[in-house]
């Protein structure tokens, strides 16, 4: 099982042909809402990935608060539509968090409004966690309180589990929520400010993933947009894993999607490589880029693979 501790919100997308100058009111072209949230977000990749037809059951079991209102139970419905397992989501008495979101081209800009995601709490994670064992992972973003997010990340690693980290909102972080992770995947944006260094070209991506090996990351892999991405096991490989080319129409939720696939492929990393399980995580976040919305744009492994049988025929 995969536990995913983190944001639940209600995204209002607008579709815009430019942002608004200062006290100016301006028409949107077009208006996307529904589920979204870093930790929903990622919690449905994996479920939408890795929800087989002769399986059944949830790959995945999201942690997180939305508030006791119309829109937290609607959240928490959908939630259960995509296959994503809802028992350790909460209504509390705050409202759901909310984001707006402005696409201007295929670039967004995201405000967010926490409400409920701030009162996730350690006796949520206990809660979760109760049965989990060596074989489940644990992954996390920053959208809820830290303290809980490096005390989910401690307990995951002392029981055994495989630990998962997206830095985002990219934010100043203990020293233990690095050394107890055992992969890190920030974009360019937080790894520039999680480590100081501008990762503009190979050489400098290389420095910034070294950087994290030093606080006692394992894998490091920083996602590069319409570039691709860059990983690192801190010893032996260092690569550049190529974009998968597409109409981007709106980016919001493809981190999501990647972190998503990535955190789904990774424990099985043995069956096949690390390189061949971000090169699938590249696939599907390519798919999210070229639909609207957050987390109803994700696809499913089976559109996913059929970029593969693509590739083949071509
Ligand atoms: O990563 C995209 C997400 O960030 C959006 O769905 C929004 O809710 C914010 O959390």
């Amino acid at each position: 099982m995969i536990y995913v501790l983190g944001s639940i919100n209600y995204d209002m997308s607008l579709e815009l042909e430019r942002i608004p100058k200062k006290g100016e009111t301006l028409s949107a072209d077009g208006l996307t809402v529904g589920l979204g949230g870093k930790g929903a977000n990622q919690a449905v990749a994996i479920a939408r990935l890795g929800t087989r037809s002769d399986k059944g059951g949830s790959p995945v079991s999201l942690i997180g608060h939305v508030g006791k209102d119309s829109i937290g139970a609607e959240l928490i419905k959908r939630l259960g539509e995509l296959n994503v397992n809802s028992e350790f989501v909460r209504q509390v008495n705050r409202p759901t968090g909310t984001a707006v979101v402005t696409v201007t081209g295929k670039d967004n800009r995201i405000m967010v409004y926490a409400g409920a995601n701030a009162t996730i709490s350690k006796t949520d994670v206990d809660e979760a966690l109760e049965h989990a064992t060596g074989a489940d992972t644990l992954l996390c973003q920053l959208e809820v309180p830290l303290y809980v997010v490096a005390y989910a990340m401690r307990k995951a690693r002392s029981i055994g589990m495989t630990t998962i980290l997206n830095p985002a909102p990219a934010k100043e972080l203990p020293d233990d929520l690095y050394y107890n992770s055992d992969i890190i995947i920030p974009n360019e944006t937080e790894a520039q400010i999680l480590t100081g260094i501008n990762p503009r070209d190979f050489d400098s991506q290389c420095a910034a993933m070294d950087a994290f090996h030093e606080r006692g990351v394992r894998y490091v892999v920083i996602t590069l947009g319409d570039k691709g991405a860059v990983v690192s096991d801190g010893g032996k490989m260092v690569a550049h894993i190529p974009p998968y080319k597409v109409k981007a129409v709106d980016t919001t939720g493809a981190g999501d999607t990647f972190v998503g696939a990535l955190a789904l492929t990774y424990p099985h990393i043995g069956m096949y490589s690390f390189m061949e399980a971000c090169g699938f995580a590249t696939r599907a976040a390519a798919i999210t880029v070229s639909r609207r919305g957050a987390a109803e744009s994700i696809p499913t492994f089976d559109e996913v693979c059929a970029l593969y049988s693509n590739v083949i025929k071509n």
